[in-house]
């Protein structure tokens, strides 16, 4: 397809060569593509220059050249020039536009010669190149839009349209090319900024330059262009979250981590190192709350007390190193924990309340407070059991104490009431107070004596003034109210008032007798005291002393019969013929003290006789002992001593005379030899009818006190009888009633049987006389098991 038109531009030249040949003498040109293959032929010289191939062989023609290199060949029996080295065009005329090669041909014979130019067309063997076939670039990411960057051109070594003619530069995204053209024809290459860099969305850009030239067919060369986009500190940290939450326990101890936040920034190296800080200005939170500057943790560095701070806000800065900063918050909510006790204060109270308080008085009002919240607030109080008191709840933590039931003072003089309060956290809290409560005194009790009733004895004949007992009562309130004062009531004793038998001390109680006391006038008596507190009003009881007067042996025995008259004689007759047991005469002798001091003996003090008479110890029987004969004298003398039991004894003496003789002449003759008796004989008479009077008055009282006694006994038994309580006294044959005054005597020698069943008796029998040891029939009927208290005096 080539060949046409190389001929054509052949014989274009060959025309203008036969032009100048004609004027010039023959110059011929050809025109031939580089790179043609050996022996390809140049062109027809022979024809071109109008020469005879012979001619040719002749003149030995042939080609001279200065250049040492021959490209081109002559072949002379063809008479054409041939191709005969590879003709590269940028080797041999490496940038010139024009490259021809000039030589002559030589002919002898003669000598002519010819010059032959042949022109070496470019043809498009060479593709751009770059020097290099990468270019790296370090580019800020703030680098602005408009920046250049210089970029290697690319070569080719074909010329003209061969030449590099374009660029291209792929992707565009960021940059454009830009193009300049030089004075010498290159082209100076620029690449442009158009859209700012972003390290964090890429951090390396290549690009890939593409020089193209104009041959046909087109060919290009490529160069890589690497872009490492540096970073910029153009990115500000960023907090995950603008708002963060967390919750701590309060009382959570230092290093407890609250919570994290975390920033991140894009940016590379210091520009994306964040650092936390704490902004708050106020001074608590950056005094409980701590953030690592490298890790965002938030931690306690102080205490937290629910009870102050519910709530915290917590400002934490994030920043890099270019200065460039965020911020967040984080609200720390605090979470209660029982932590506090309940509080008990005591608004009013009273140490003291009356015993007679009425219900329902309030002593004491408290009021509870838990600063802890929900359960952990919520405070329940009590009190302990058993006591006379309740806690009243009233509204909003408000208790009172008030009484629940009657106070007693003499019961409990003093509470201590212990207040406890729990709430209902878990574990639960709780405290107590304890509140001590005196019960004052109320005089409420009267003095009460320590016995229902009280008997003393005193022995008569005691001196005036003499303590005879005490009476005590005891009053169990307090104090003034306690204070018992005794108090002789009026009474009269046999008509005379008793304040002049007996006085009470009003301090201590004691008993004095006031006079001395005769047994024999009066035996016993009562009277009431009154024992009276201080309390105002005062109260007071009262209770029945009885004195019992005791016998002392004061009064010897007298003697009734016979009755000794100053100078009269009686004597006692005693027949010759009387049996021994004869009863001669009987002394009667009466005692008026009582008891044992009224117990009188009879013995034989001298006799004229000894063997004659006897006295019976207990009658004062005089009788015989042995059978009278005519040897005993008539006038026998017996001395009898009268004797009480006594301690100590007292005694009368008694003369009896008798007369042993079996008429009254015989009597008298005897007996008015008794010089010095006679004067008893003017008066024996009358005392004899004397005695006889005495003698039977004597009998028929015997016979009353007998039956009354009698009676008395019956009596007592069927008392006895009725009360289950078989008490028999027993009364000694000689007791007697010397002083007739009908009533029993108690004191002093009897015995006493007392025994559950009366048919088998069980006797115990006081020791007479000796004995002070003493008890009443009433008191054993009244209460057998009681102690007896007695009080003897002297
Ligand atoms: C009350 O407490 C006080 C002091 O602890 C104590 O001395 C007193 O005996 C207590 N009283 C009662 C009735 O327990
Ligand atoms: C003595 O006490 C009794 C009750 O024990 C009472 O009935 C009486 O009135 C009192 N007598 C006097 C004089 O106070």
């Amino acid at each position: 397809m080539e060949m046409p038109d190389r001929t054509m531009r052949r014989q274009v030249l060959l025309f203008i060569s036969i032009l100048s040949l004609a004027s010039v003498l023959c110059q011929v040109s050809y025109s031939i593509p580089e790179e043609m293959a050996k022996g390809s032929l140049v062109g027809n010289i022979a024809q071109d220059l109008g020469l005879e191939i012979k001619r040719l062989m002749s003149g030995k023609a042939k080609i001279y050249t200065r250049n040492t290199d021959e490209y081109i060949e002559l072949s002379r029996e063809r008479g054409v020039l041939l191709v005969k080295e590879r003709i590269d065009r940028e080797v041999l005329c490496t940038e010139t536009a024009l490259c021809a090669l000039h030589f002559q041909i030589i002919l002898e014979n003669p000598m002519e010669f010819y010059t032959v130019t042949v022109q070496i067309t470019d043809i498009n063997d060479n593709s751009p190149t770059f020097e290099i076939n990468e270019m790296k670039f370090k580019i800020s990411e703030s680098a602005i839009s408009g920046a250049k960057f210089v970029l290697e051109r690319a070569v080719d070594l074909d010329v003209g349209i061969n030449g590099v003619q374009n660029y291209e530069l792929k992707p565009t995204d960021n940059f454009a090319l830009k193009l300049h053209n030089n004075a010498d024809g290159n082209k100076n290459v620029e690449m442009v900024l158009q859209k700012p860099l972003d390290r964090e969305n890429q951090e390396q850009i290549s690009l890939v330059l593409t020089a193209v030239d104009g041959g046909e067919p087109q060919m290009s060369g490529t160069m890589l262009i690497v872009i490492t986009v540096l970073d910029a500190n153009d990115n500000a940290p960023v907090f995950t979250q603008p708002t963060y939450k967390a919750t701590v326990t309060e009382n959570s101890p230092k290093g407890t981590v609250v919570a994290t936040v975390t920033a991140s920034d894009v940016d590379q190296g210091s520009n994306g190192e964040i650092t936390y800080s704490i902004t708050n200005t106020l001074e608590n939170v950056r005094k409980v709350f701590e953030v690592n500057k490298e890790n965002g943790e938030v931690s306690l560095i102080g205490n937290i007390d629910f009870e102050k701070s519910r709530h915290f806000q917590i400002n934490v800065l994030a920043s890099d190193d270019g200065g460039l900063t965020d911020s967040c918050k984080l609200i720390v909510d605090v979470q209660d924990e029982n932590d506090n006790k309940p509080e008990i204060n005591i608004m009013s109270k009273s140490t003291v309340i009356s015993e007679d308080a009425e219900l329902n008085t309030v002593v004491t009002m408290i009021n509870i407070e838990d600063k802890d919240t929900g359960e952990n607030g919520n405070v329940k109080c009590f009190i302990s059991e058993n006591l006379p008191f309740i806690l009243k709840s009233s509204t909003n933590n408000f208790y009172s104490l008030v009484t629940d039931s009657e106070l007693d003072r003499e019961r409990a003089s003093e509470y201590n009431i212990t207040v406890s309060c729990f709430d209902e956290g878990v574990p639960s809290l709780s405290s107590s107070v304890t509140l001590t409560l005196q019960i004052s005194d109320v005089n409420d009790n009267a003095p009460v004596f320590e016995r229902s009733s009280y008997e003393a004895y005193i022995v008569e004949n005691n001196t005036p003034g003499l303590s005879i007992f005490t009476v005590k009562a005891r009053d169990a309130d307090w104090n003034q109210n306690a204070r018992v004062s005794y108090i002789l009531e009026d009474s009269s004793v046999n008509g005379v008032p008793v304040s002049s038998y007996v006085s009470v001390s009003a301090d201590s109680g004691v008993i004095h007798a006031v006079r001395s006391f005769d047994y024999e006038q009066i035996k016993d008596f009562h009277f009431r005291v009154k024992a009276q507190d201080g309390g105002s009003p005062p109260l007071s009881s009262n209770v029945t002393v009885k004195i019992l007067i005791q016998d002392q042996n004061d009064n010897p025995p007298q003697v009734l019969y016979p009755v000794q008259t100053g100078g009269s004689l009686v004597a006692e007759m005693v027949p010759r013929s009387a049996d021994v047991g004869y009863l001669v005469t009987k002394v009667v002798a009466v005692d008026v003290d009582s008891g044992q001091n009224a117990w009188l003996s009879y013995k034989l003090q001298k006799a004229t006789d000894r063997a004659l008479f006897e006295v019976g110890l207990q009658n004062g029987e005089i009788r015989t002992i042995r059978q009278v004969t005519d040897k005993d004298a008539v006038k026998q003398r017996l001395t009898v001593i009268v004797e009480d039991n006594g301690q100590p004894s007292r005694s009368a003496t008694v003369i009896v005379n008798v007369a042993v003789a079996d008429s009254f002449p015989e009597v008298l003759s005897e007996f008015t030899d008794f010089t010095h008796d006679k004067e008893y004989n003017d008066n024996l008479t009358f005392y004899l009818v004397l005695s006889l009077a005495v003698v039977s008055f004597l009998f028929i009282t015997c016979l009353v006190v007998i039956i009354s006694v009698k009676i008395y006994r019956w009596r007592q038994s069927r008392i006895l009888y009725h009360s289950n309580l078989p008490v028999i006294p027993y009364y000694p044959p000689r007791y007697s009633d010397t002083l007739g005054t009908g009533t029993l005597q108690h004191v002093y020698n009897y015995e006493v049987c007392r025994t559950t069943d009366s048919r088998k008796s069980d006797c115990k029998f006081g020791r007479a006389g000796s004995q002070n040891r003493i008890q009443s029939e009433k008191n054993i009927l009244d209460d057998p098991d009681s102690p007896l208290e007695v009080r003897l005096s002297d």
